[in-house]
């Protein structure tokens, strides 16, 4: 290429240059050691001197000019770059926030909370205990004897094998010649089979062992049965213990904090039948069902009674000096009437669609 066609393609090929790539390789096109300006200066030897130095002159001063117009577009290029940059970067305060979507209660949560206000607005303290129970506590000490048929009414989960409760003390390793220490065989522990709670009545018992009367509490947490499935039963659910005993706690007085309970959670009257029934742990023993309209169902909803004298006895309180009442309701069921839930699968169902309208 003639030296004055070099300068004219350069000019015009700089000025249409989109980006610091393409301009990159104009300046290896032109300026490199390969490039249209060095041809020019590997031709010069083969001219006069004359001629030579004044090609040569000419080369050196487009060589400048193309350097110049390639650092000038460059410098464009960068400018535009960075405005570019800076336009996207842009943060524009005056727009609406991103709307953040946070999750929310559980409707069974939402009700055991609501239930427990209630009841410690009436003096009852909240108390918690293990969903993973011993036998001793789920049934003997209910007065539920090993092969009482009662039993079958709370058919549940064992854990495998006939567990032994360890004996911290023979769990430190023998290592004297000498049997220093007894085994757990030794020991007179007992031996205790595990099993997932079946109600949440065990907690009376582990309660009464630790604290002495007056006393009102109240007990939520899931209870496992292993039954068949319904619309009505599940094999997990939530019930809510309530135990109140001092010298002369009574039955009109269940009655009285039932309804006051009941009245308050549905906010109307609501009508209550109370049937006579059986628990190994109460005596007498009541259950009840409830129905919001005239002519409505009715749904069974707490089973209670009259603290058994052999239940104060296993949590070593003396029957003739305290007596009580005791209940449980399934707060499943009360969610159910509360929401006017039909089949209480679905509140396990973890379906996004029935959990959105709580
Ligand atoms: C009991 O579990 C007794 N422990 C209640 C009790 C406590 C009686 C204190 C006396 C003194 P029952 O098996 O009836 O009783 O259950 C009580 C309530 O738990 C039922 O009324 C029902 O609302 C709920 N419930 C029981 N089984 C299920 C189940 N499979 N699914 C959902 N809710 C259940």
């Amino acid at each position: 290429m003639e030296l004055k066609t070099i300068k004219i393609e350069a000019r015009k090929e700089i000025k249409r240059a989109k980006n610091l790539k393409e301009l990159d390789e104009l300046f290896k096109k032109y300026l490199s050691k390969k490039g249209e300006i060095a041809q020019i200066f590997k031709s010069l030897k083969n001219l006069s001197e004359r001629e030579r130095k004044e090609l040569g002159r000419k080369a050196n001063s487009a060589k400048r000019e193309i350097e110049e117009m390639i650092r000038k577009k460059s410098k464009e290029l960068q400018e535009k770059l960075r405005k570019q940059k800076i336009e996207k970067e842009k943060i524009d305060v005056t727009r609406p926030g991103k709307k953040f979507t946070t999750g929310h209660l559980h409707p069974l949560t939402l009700v055991q909370r609501e239930v427990l206000e209630i009841f410690k607005s009436m003096g009852f303290s909240v108390v918690l205990g293990p969903e993973l129970e011993t036998e001793w506590y789920n049934f003997d000490a209910l007065n539920i004897p090993k092969d009482h048929p009662a039993r079958d009414m709370w058919d549940t989960f064992w854990l495998q094998g006939n567990q032994k409760i360890p004996n911290p003390k023979s769990q430190i390793p023998n290592k004297s010649q000498k049997n220093l220490r007894l085994s757990a065989e030794q020991t007179n522990l007992k031996s205790e089979r595990l099993l997932l709670r079946t109600h949440t009545s065990p907690v009376q018992v582990r309660y009464m062992e630790k604290h002495n009367p007056p006393l009102r509490i109240v007990v939520p947490g899931r209870c496992f049965r292993h039954e068949a499935t319904d619309a009505s039963h599940e094999i997990q659910f939530y019930q809510l213990e309530g135990l109140m005993v001092d010298e002369n706690v009574s039955a009109a007085n269940f009655r009285a904090i039932i309804e006051e309970f009941l009245r308050r959670f549905f906010k109307q009257n609501i009508e209550i039948c109370l049937r006579p029934s059986y628990f190994p742990f109460t005596e007498p023993s009541f259950e009840i069902d409830i129905r919001r309209e005239k002519k409505g169902k009715w749904t069974e909803l707490l089973g209670a009674g009259m603290v058994h004298p052999k239940v104060f006895e296993a949590a070593g309180l003396n029957p003739k000096e305290w007596q009580g009442f005791a209940f449980g309701v399934g707060l499943d069921r009360l969610a159910m009437l509360r929401y006017k839930v039909n089949d209480i699968r679905l509140f396990y169902s973890g379906d996004l669609r029935f959990l959105k309208q709580f």
